[in-house]
């Protein structure tokens, strides 16, 4: 049986993430390839607690950097080796709201710290496993925010000030720029033309398995 393909959606808070989710899940459907969803951090019962844990307003101690980082990449591990390695290997697709690129843009490109050690635990926790497709959705900080404030509660991370955002815009350009395997599509457009550039991005995809 030939296995799953992983298929990512990133981006900022309030680039549309669940939007062009559905969109995918509809691409799918249409295809008849079965998927499963994840999405980080969280996605199986013990990395949802970790999720609650990287995501709370409540805590009554600072939450460090690196128990941040650590924590993003324990619940990686935990979807990687329970949900996500499993569902490919039954020939399932897997369509992930975020994954190791949200570490690199929020731990490496916001909190700073270096590639050295961002690739040294990724590694511990990858092993060079890899997305096939990644779709950036691309928005400027400052309307990705007020996006997200309007939809209401914001969590730890999204409380962070603006500065912290424009880091972590930039890494995730200039990741994107350095990864074929990552495409960014322009998040300030309608929302229908955001689902047709995903929509194509993910046919052109499918064009170049089905000739490989
Ligand atoms: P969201 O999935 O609802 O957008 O919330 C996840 C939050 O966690 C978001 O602010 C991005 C942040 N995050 C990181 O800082 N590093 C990571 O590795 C991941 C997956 C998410």
């Amino acid at each position: 049986m030939s296995t799953g393909k992983f298929i990512v959606i990133e981006g900022m808070e309030g680039a549309g993430k669940s939007s062009a989710i559905t969109a995918i899940e509809n691409l799918l459907t249409q295809q008849g390839i079965e998927f499963v969803n994840t999405r980080e951090p969280g996605g199986t019962p013990l990395a949802e607690s970790l999720r609650d844990m990287v995501k709370s307003v409540d805590h009554q101690e600072k939450l460090t950097v690196e128990t941040e980082l650590l924590l993003m990449y324990a619940s990686r591990s935990q979807l990687l080796a329970n949900k996500i390695l499993p569902a490919l290997a039954k020939g399932l697709w897997v369509i992930g709201d975020r994954h190791d690129l949200s570490s690199r843009a929020y731990q490496g490109g916001g909190r700073g710290f270096d590639e050295k050690i961002m690739n040294t635990i990724s590694d511990i926790t990858l092993k060079g496993f890899k997305p096939d497709l990644t779709l950036y959705l691309d928005i400027d900080p400052h309307i990705g925010l007020s996006r997200a404030k309007a939809r209401g509660d914001l969590d730890r991370i999204e409380l962070e000030q603006m500065e912290f955002f424009i880091r972590v815009h930039q890494k995730y350009r200039e990741l994107a720029a350095q990864d074929p395997s990552i495409v960014s599509v322009d998040a300030s457009q309608t929302m229908a033309q955001v689902h047709q550039d995903i929509i194509e991005e993910v046919q052109q995809f499918m064009s170049t398995i089905e000739q490989a």
